[in-house]
């Protein structure tokens, strides 16, 4: 049933489409709209985004089906856009799938740039600050100390009990409290929200091509699962807040993201209001954060069982600096540069968000000396800057201890984003990954279980790989 409304909604816009009057002056692109459709449908987007730039330039736009989409395939053109270019292109496309019918839209990362969040953006600072923050790491090391036990138990099922190790990091830093097991409720409900939305977010469902579909009758599949996904995003926002609100009460709380935002509050902050956007900030930080640090991890993983001369070699240095009694520590990094070098290299060869988070243009723009109309969803082809590089398919560390490669870009300074909205956990994903890395390399050496098929990294069409 939905395929027969996604055609008829594409003669529709097809009709439209060609019925319009003058095209404003917007950069090159791919104009054929069933080629650009079917294009879009293929796996791994940014490939065919980059095959796009060799066509048309490296700033290539499309009009899909009446939406405008400018992709940017270079360094230069997505600083230009996402760094320079002032507040216009900071807002997030509209979402009515995931935003409005699946009740996400109040969450931080498909807020537009305004009061609200860059109040919010502020709160998460107090606690997910630039610099290291060392009781922070304190949790980190003692939750890595017990991932490093359960792996011990039991090796064979490294990525869920990273994926443990990762959410308790942050419901910890956020919340206050722990989750004990992978079934704990907080984390099966977030996991279940992800695999709702995943699918939606790109290329984009039908409904959000044309948002009036959204008024078909409620029993149609898309209806029937957006209601079950929002049904568990209500619960999600509103019970571990209620439960650290409880404990914060009793005095049980520990410098955790919901006690400094609400010590924050003024007293001219209306308290609901405020509330409301203490428990939307929390809500995201876990939504945000878990998949795309787990994704690092889950390339680390592949990275060291294929190439276990890498692998020796960061071993090596550990061991050289840190020894063998104790794990490392985050005052070890800046003495192990090579494991520096490996984890960039996990985040460059396998960039966790390919295409980032999408962003909007709210008004007309001129951007490079073409039109960008309003409305423009804006999407900056990471994957292609992690391309840019000598021998981008090979794993090798190496490269950001040389730095001789004159095109090579550090993914730390693109895959979190850019500018006003770059990524508020930047410098907490960079800490827990160095201490699961480092911690996992000091006490294992991972291969591939006996007659196992080579593990390959999965490419979806969503947002995180
Ligand atoms: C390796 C791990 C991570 C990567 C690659 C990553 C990447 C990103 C990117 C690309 C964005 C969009 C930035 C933009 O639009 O310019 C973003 C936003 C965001 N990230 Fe991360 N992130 C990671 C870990 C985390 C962690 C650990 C947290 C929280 C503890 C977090 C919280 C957020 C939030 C709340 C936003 C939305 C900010 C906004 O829209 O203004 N991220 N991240």
């Amino acid at each position: 049933m939905e395929l027969i409304i996604f055609c008829l909604f594409i003669v529709f816009v097809v009709f439209l489409y060609h019925s319009s009057g003058k095209r404003p002056n917007t950069p090159p692109g791919p104009r054929g709209i069933f080629g650009i459709v079917l294009d879009l449908s293929r796996k791994q987007p940014w490939k065919t985004f980059a095959r796009w730039a060799e066509e048309h330039g490296e700033t290539v736009y499309i009009d899909v089906l009446g939406n405008s989409v400018l992709i940017l395939n270079s360094h230069e053109s997505i600083l230009a856009a996402l760094e320079k270019q002032g507040t216009n292109f900071a807002h997030r496309p509209t979402l009515t799938i995931v935003g409005e019918l699946m009740g996400l839209d109040q969450s931080l990362p498909l807020t537009n740039y305004n009061d609200r969040l860059r109040k919010q953006r502020k709160m998460t600072h107090l606690t997910f600050n630039a610099s290291s923050n060392p009781k922070h790491n304190e949790l980190k090391q003692l939750i890595v100390e017990e991932l490093i036990r359960t792996l011990n138990r039991k090796p064979d099922a490294p990525m869920s009990a990273f994926r443990l190790a990762i959410g308790r990091m942050i419901v910890g830093t956020t919340y206050g409290f722990d989750i004990k097991a992978e079934n704990d409720r907080y984390i099966e409900d977030a996991e279940k929200i992800m695999e709702m939305i995943g699918p939606m977010l790109f290329p984009g469902h039908p409904v959000d091509l044309l948002p009036a579909l959204k008024y078909l009758p409620r029993w149609l599949p898309f209806h029937v699962n957006a209601a079950a996904a929002k049904s568990l995003v209500v619960d999600m926002v509103e019970r571990p807040f209620e439960h650290a609100k409880a404990l914060m009460k009793q005095g049980l709380v520990r410098s955790a993201f919901v006690q400094n935002a609400m010590e924050a509050k003024t007293d001219d902050e209306n308290l609901d209001y405020y509330e409301h956007m203490v428990k939307w900030a929390a809500v995201s930080l876990y939504e945000a954060g878990s998949d795309s640090t787990s994704a690092v991890l889950s390339a680390f993983l592949v990275a060291m069982t294929t190439f276990p001369d890498k692998q020796a070699k960061a071993q090596k240095e550990i061991d050289s600096v840190v020894g063998l009694g104790r794990l490392p520590i985050i005052s070890d990094r800046e003495h192990l540069p090579y494991v520096n070098s490996l984890v960039k290299e996990c985040m460059r060869w396998h960039v966790p968000l390919p295409l980032g988070f999408p962003r909007r243009s709210d008004a007309h723009d001129i951007f490079q000396g073409f039109d960008v109309p309003a409305e423009t969803v804006i999407l900056p082809n990471l994957w292609q800057l992690s391309r840019e590089c000598q021998n981008p398919e090979a794993f090798e560390p190496e490269r950001f201890l040389s730095f001789t490669d004159p095109k090579l870009v550090d993914p730390t300074t693109y895959a979190f984003g850019f500018g006003r909205r770059l990524c508020p956990g930047k410098q907490f994903a960079l800490d827990s990954l160095f201490l699961v890395v480092s911690s996992v390399l000091s006490n294992f050496t991972i291969h591939l279980a006996k007659d196992s098929v080579p593990f390959v990294p999965l490419a979806t069409t969503g947002l995180i790989r």
